[in-house]
């Protein structure tokens, strides 16, 4: 996720002749998903067909294509049947870059990198299709093998280069050069160094839908449990105040950022706000890979309570490392009980807090965030302390709210205060149960699409058609997991009837 637009550049470099799933004559995505392609809808907004020749798609899924066929024949609206169309394939589309099921390994890539947040991600509306298409689910098996590895060896970085085994050459990260970071990397392995805890947490939600949809217990090899007690060793770790009884210092992770570069320097030799002891777990950078203001972000302690529960459930039900699932199980309620005493006030969740009473009022567009605390399962939308939170947040009181003539929705300081993200009008669907709210922001997605047929990172409120990054897999996935749920949830505001619809049946 959230590379600036500057960045795009470098995305076309990476090929290594024989060695990518990719062919090497199909053109770079990022270019070609920048101005339309194939015929457009029937619907008023014409948007394009956005897909990849099928010679140039990095993965074949006849249960994704089924998915496709029976949505676009219950769809009632064509421009809505042709974003599903165009964002629910477009991780296997365009995401793959190496697959070995020999090896049991994959790299999916987000721009140049792995990044675990986005991979977790990018994957989660396939989640019910993994015991429908058991390639689908070898693939997403190799993924978290790969994902493991990196979680053993750098558990407090986030983006990754291609493992050996593909033949791919690491790239360069010029938003990494004179960055110190501590504990090392190697740049062979390590694309980037911020350390985010929901990265952690999107490794776990992976394999917790992997294991949920397959019962194979394999993929909990020796790899995948020392990436588990990495885990527990970061959570650890990161809970801990900055200064003891004694004010000496204590930092296990710090990173310097440089001067001028994209996420700045670092105050207190790279290690950012002090922080006390709340039983949360800190972070160094938010979801958009901004510097954290404070340390203990809300709603990724939130995902992180949620999946160390689900880590600890399917660990039970495969009857594998108890003293494991005891600790997941330790550690999720004391996290959920920190969240509750140290970061409401009346009934508003703060976005990030310090644990020595300082705490900031906000939303970022991001997931984890806020907005989307019922879509990660932390609490019901019906709960008085999210109704009030959702309010503020959809409001002038969240600085990062925007509205325009047609387009609004949360941003973030990563792009900036008047391009709100599509992914917070999702997040605001997964989060209410209301008709028409539900419908106002499936619309203010729907026509705003810069009329590519895609979900973008932002739009600028001011004119938009101007957006960033014309490839987001993530966003398109979500997109995508959204009106999945709306056929279960909702269909009669999405279909020609009633009849709830459920993938691949
Ligand atoms: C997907 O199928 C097409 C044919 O429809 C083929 O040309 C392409 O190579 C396949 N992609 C992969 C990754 O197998
Ligand atoms: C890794 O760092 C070394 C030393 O600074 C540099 O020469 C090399 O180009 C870097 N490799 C990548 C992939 O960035
Ligand atoms: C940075 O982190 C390392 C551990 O990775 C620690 O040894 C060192 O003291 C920290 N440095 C500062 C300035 O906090
Ligand atoms: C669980 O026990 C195993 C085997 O004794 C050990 O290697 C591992 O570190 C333990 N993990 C945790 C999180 O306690
Ligand atoms: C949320 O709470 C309502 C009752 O207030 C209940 O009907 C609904 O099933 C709950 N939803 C979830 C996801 O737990
Ligand atoms: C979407 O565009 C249509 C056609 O211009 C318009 O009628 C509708 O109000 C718009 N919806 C939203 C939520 O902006």
């Amino acid at each position: 996720m959230k590379l600036a637009f500057g960045k795009l550049a470098v995305y076309a470099v990476t090929l290594v002749a024989g060695a990518t799933v990719a062919n090497a004559d199909c053109p770079d995505y990022t270019t070609y998903s920048s101005s339309p392609q194939g015929n457009p809808s029937t619907g008023p907004l014409g948007l394009p067909y956005m897909r990849p020749d099928p010679g140039c798609r990095t993965f074949n899924s006849t249960i994704v294509e089924k998915v496709i066929t029976d949505m676009k024949s219950r769809l009632k609206d064509p421009d809505v049947a042709r974003l599903f169309e165009n964002t629910f394939p477009n991780t296997l589309d365009t995401t793959v870059k190496y697959y070995d099921p020999s090896v049991n390994l994959a790299f999916i890539i987000t721009g140049v990198p792995q990044w675990l947040r986005d991979t977790g991600n990018q994957f989660a509306h396939y989640h019910s299709l993994l015991s429908l298409d058991k390639e689908l689910a070898t693939l997403v098996k190799a993924v978290i093998n790969n994902e493991a590895r990196y979680v053993t060896e750098y558990p407090y970085c986030g983006a990754f280069q291609p493992p050996p085994e593909s033949g791919l050459q690491p790239s360069h990260n010029d938003w990494a050069d004179g960055v110190i970071v501590n504990p090392p990397v190697d740049n062979e392995t390590v694309y980037e160094c911020k350390y985010e805890v929901d990265s952690l947490c999107g490794f776990i939600k992976l394999s917790v839908s992997y294991y949920e949809e397959t019962k194979d217990a394999s993929m909990m090899n020796s790899n995948w449990l020392s990436a588990i007690d990495q885990i527990f060793r970061v959570i650890n770790e990161q809970s801990q105040a900055s200064f003891d009884a004694d004010f000496n210092f204590i930092s296990y992770y710090n990173w310097t950022g440089t001067p001028g570069a994209y996420s700045g320097a670092v105050d207190n030799a790279g290690n950012g706000e002090p922080k006390g002891y709340t039983g949360m777990v800190g972070t160094h950078h938010r979801p958009s890979d901004d510097l954290s203001v404070f340390a203990f972000l809300t709603p990724a302690n939130a995902m992180l309570t949620v999946e160390l529960n689900n880590l600890a459930t399917i660990l039970d039900d495969a009857k594998i490392a108890p003293n494991v699932s005891a600790q997941a199980k330790k550690w999720s309620k004391s996290i959920e009980e920190a969240i509750w005493k140290h970061t409401l006030v009346d009934n508003i969740f703060a976005y990030e807090t310090n644990g020595l009473g300082s705490r900031y009022v906000m939303d970022d567009a991001n997931v984890p965030s806020l907005l989307s605390l019922p879509y990660l399962g932390f609490l019901n939308m019906t709960h008085p302390a999210y109704l009030a939170t959702r309010k503020l947040l959809m409001s002038r009181h969240n600085p990062y709210y925007a509205k325009g003539k047609t387009f609004s929705g949360i941003g973030g300081p990563h792009i900036d205060a008047w391009n709100p993200w599509p992914m917070s009008q999702v997040s605001a669907i997964f989060g209410t149960d209301n008709d028409e709210e539900i419908l106002t922001s499936l619309y203010t997605i729907v026509n705003n699409t810069a009329g590519l047929g895609l979900i973008h990172e932002s739009i600028d409120i001011y004119d938009t058609t101007q957006y960033t990054r014309p490839w987001f897999a993530w966003a398109n996935s979500y997109f995508a997991e959204m009106l999945l749920d709306l056929a279960q949830r909702k269909p009669h505001l999405i279909f020609t009837d009633n009849k709830p619809y459920t993938p691949g049946m």
